[in-house]
């Protein structure tokens, strides 16, 4: 009996010791690649954007009716502050984008102040940090292209990859980079102090096995990016909104389980002709402003939570989303 006791416990204890080695490990690999640096380019945009030749010809035309003068007349826009119209027009677009399609708010509070992409303390505890210019707002000194780095690379100023999915935003045009930059930096500021992301036993492993995407190892750092968005009435319009659904919804629209989601949320759904067969653009904007299934069930979530932003889409946006995915062939 003893000796069984003794084979039990050396076993025991070798055990421990390799599951803590292998533990060990994990917890190397997973640090290294978060550890890791990345070089990306360095790029310059304008904050706010300037106005497009098309609308300097439309402010042209609306002064010179508004005055009763040929509209070739060149001093029209003379005496008109055409950085305020910019600026104005920025933080108009900038909102919208806030609100709608690229969800900062899910994690960085509504407020930008700082909010929680995950709190399971298992996996781990992601807080999103205080965008504001308050105490504890982290992008009092950023540059331009630290703006770039992390919201279109996944890169932080330091250097170092993050567990934010900035692989969402991989098609945001300059424009609307700059946007959302003239909108956050408009926010008044908020003192918040986030503690910096921790991750659990369980998070490291996932880290490890590739289970939780560190963006900046998925994205090409020297790319050029666009510089405005596709034409709202283009065919490129809906894949170019889509893009910010690839995070759960996978690269190919084709669903699956959701890359270091939170444990409780359900696989993502294939998006895929086959899979919405059936389906009207009357169906698919109940899901996504009313987070209800064709047999009108109730979409669990994270989709549930996607609502609050589906329905500051325009018509136009859904409708060019809706277009776009009828060609994601099943
Ligand atoms: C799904 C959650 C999530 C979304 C959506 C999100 N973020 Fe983040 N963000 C985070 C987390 C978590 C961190 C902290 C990352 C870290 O320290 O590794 C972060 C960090 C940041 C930082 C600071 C990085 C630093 O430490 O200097 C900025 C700036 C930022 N996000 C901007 C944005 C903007 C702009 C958007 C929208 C386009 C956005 N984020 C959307 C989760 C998110
Ligand atoms: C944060 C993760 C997440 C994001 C971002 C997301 N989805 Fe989803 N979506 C899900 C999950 C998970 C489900 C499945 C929910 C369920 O089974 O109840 C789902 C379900 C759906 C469904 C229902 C399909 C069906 O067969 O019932 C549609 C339609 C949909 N998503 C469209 C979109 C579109 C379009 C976008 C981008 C604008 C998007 N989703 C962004 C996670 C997400």
């Amino acid at each position: 009996m003893k000796r069984v006791m003794k084979g039990l416990l050396a076993t025991v204890a070798f055990m421990v010791l390799a599951l803590g080695g292998a533990f060990a490990l994990a917890q190397s690999k997973a640090m290294g690649r978060l550890d890791k640096t990345w070089q990306a380019h360095t790029i310059e945009l304008p904050v706010p954007f300037p106005l497009s030749e098309a609308e300097l010809a439309a402010l042209r035309a609306e002064k010179s009716a508004a005055l009763g003068v040929d509209a070739g007349a060149d001093d029209v826009l003379a005496g008109v502050d055409l950085t305020a119209v910019a600026t104005q027009r920025a933080l108009e677009r900038g909102k919208h984008l806030l609100e709608s399609r690229y969800g900062c708010f899910e994690c960085h509070g509504t407020d930008l102040g700082g909010g929680t992409m995950m709190d399971a303390p298992p996996v781990g505890r992601f807080f999103g940090p205080n965008l504001t210019s308050g105490k504890g707002g982290v992008v009092s000194k950023y540059t331009v292209a630290d703006w770039d780095r992390i919201v279109r690379h996944g890169i932080k100023p330091d250097g170092k990859g993050t567990v934010m999915p900035s692989v969402d935003f991989l098609s945001m045009s300059d424009q609307e980079l700059s946007d959302i930059i003239t909108s956050v930096r408009a926010r008044p500021p908020v003192d918040r102090e986030q503690p910096r992301p921790e991750f659990g036993p369980v998070g490291l492993l996932l880290m490890a096995k590739g289970d939780i995407n560190v963006s900046a190892e998925l994205v090409d750092h020297q790319r050029a990016h666009e510089q405005l968005p596709p034409e709202v009435a283009s065919k490129e319009f809906g894949h170019h909104l889509a893009q910010v659904c690839t995070g759960c919804h996978g690269p190919a629209l084709k669903g699956g389980p959701i890359a270091g989601g939170d444990p409780s949320w359900p696989p993502s759904a294939d998006l895929s002709t086959k899979a919405l067969a059936g389906w009207t653009y009357e169906d698919f904007k109940r899901a996504l402003t009313e987070g209800k299934r064709k047999d009108g069930t109730e979409l669990k979530a994270p989709m549930s939570f996607i609502t609050k932003y589906g329905v500051k889409y325009t018509d136009a946006e859904l409708k060019a989303l809706w277009s776009y995915l009828q060609t994601v062939s099943g």
